[in-house]
């Protein structure tokens, strides 16, 4: 399906290979950046993981470094001015982002304040106002999943209130991706098992979103397979590189398809099942999933007609809606086999969710921004019902 218009711009450069954290000079001195700026979190700086990274920064011509590890599990105000302080004390001239989705975020909000200046990053929060390039991003992911090292969206929890700031701008997408399966070796089962899945949602959710077009469908679907392939490996061996390598590159490829077509519903219910209940964005997508595909059944069963053949089903000969019910199975199967796996929770009650908090996770989901992107109208009475389900 051709959309009447679609736009795809993406300017990062992404590249591959097992130990290039390391080592990536050839690119650093390209950039020519002498003094820069590290944020990571104190979990990963624990593990011994940056120091190498940081002595390697040499080697592309970095002279001087500054770190700053203090970011929180979701990235909040105080953690970017913080970054940006750092940063300022050596006069940085880029900043090197290693972690998850949170460092990514306060990396990418860091240099908002690092470039162009002010107090207050909230004052550019919104879509599209940044008025000139920021300096240069390089961002190593330690999980596979948020795929923010190729999204031009930050968000950042203003802890003063307990509102979510979004930053979206094509200033922020990191200028390098440096994708390094060796540094996702040691994450434990339930987290692979979590980040993976919101991959795999990520990936369903862009080819069935009002934005989809054909290069975030090419991105998507390739995601599907790799994931399908290769993620309950990466669960049940975690040290297993090539499995690694592959959810590693697939979460990057869909983290390029829903920075294109955006999520949907199932994003909607997951961000409000966070924000009321305090569950993991990843687990919150793995309980949800299936359901939210059943939300959309009736309008996007052909596009799950088409992900279900990159899960395995063989549709030859099923009718659409065969197909498609096979592919929600699917998902499903995935799912328990990582519950078998590892213990991931499959139900809204199992994740600590009460009964009683559904009603405000319905309303919430209606008003979340992924709700303008899904195929179908997301109407609060009928995603109670789907919550009541997924309980
Ligand atoms: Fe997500």
């Amino acid at each position: 399906m051709v959309p009447d218009f679609f736009q795809f711009y993406f300017p990062t450069k992404v590249l591959f290979q097992a130990g290039l954290s390391r080592d990536f000079s050839n690119e650093l001195s390209l950039l020519g950046v002498s003094r820069m700026l590290v944020i990571t979190d104190s979990h990963l700086l624990k593990s011994g993981m940056i120091e190498p990274i940081v002595e390697g920064l040499k080697l592309g011509g970095v002279e001087k470094t500054v770190l700053f590890s203090d970011v929180p599990p979701n990235s909040e105000l105080t953690a970017v001015k913080k970054a940006c302080e750092k940063g300022m004390e050596i006069e940085a001239e880029g900043i090197l982002a290693v972690g998850g989705g949170s460092v990514m975020d306060t990396a990418k909000a860091a240099d908002i304040l690092l470039t162009l200046g002010g107090d207050l990053v909230q004052d550019y929060s919104g879509a599209h106002t940044l008025t000139s390039p920021l300096k240069p991003l390089i961002a190593v992911p330690t999980t596979a999943g948020t795929g923010s090292e190729v999204t031009q969206v930050a968000v950042i929890l203003d802890e003063s209130n307990g509102v979510k700031l979004s930053f979206l701008d094509r200033y922020l997408y990191p200028t390098i991706a440096i994708l390094d399966p060796e540094l996702t070796l040691s994450m434990p089962p339930k987290l692979t098992a979590m980040t993976g899945m919101d991959a795999l949602t990520h990936a369903i959710e862009a080819s069935t979103s009002l934005e989809a077009n054909p290069y975030s469908d090419a991105f998507s679907m390739k995601a599907i397979r790799m994931i399908k392939d290769h993620l309950a490996k990466a669960v049940q061996t975690g040290s297993d590189l090539k499995a690694r390598s592959n959810m590693l590159v697939a979460s990057n490829l869909a983290g390029v398809a829903f920075d294109h077509a955006m999520v949907g519903v199932v994003h909607s219910m997951s961000h409000s099942v966070g924000a009321v209940a305090h569950v993991p964005h990843g687990m919150a997508n793995s309980i949800l999933l299936p359901w939210g595909m059943e939300y959309n059944f009736d309008v996007a069963k052909e596009r799950y007609s088409d992900v279900g053949k990159r899960l395995g089903v063989k549709t030859q000969g099923m009718a659409v809606d065969e197909a498609a019910r096979a592919a929600i199975e699917e998902v499903r199967a995935l799912r328990a086999e990582l519950k078998r796996a590892c213990g991931l929770p499959d139900r809204l009650g199992e994740a600590g969710v009460k009964e009683s908090d559904l009603p405000k996770i319905a309303q919430l989901s209606v008003e979340d921004g992924s709700s303008f992107y899904n195929p179908r109208e997301v109407v609060e009475a009928e995603v109670l019902e789907t919550l009541k389900r997924a309980y």
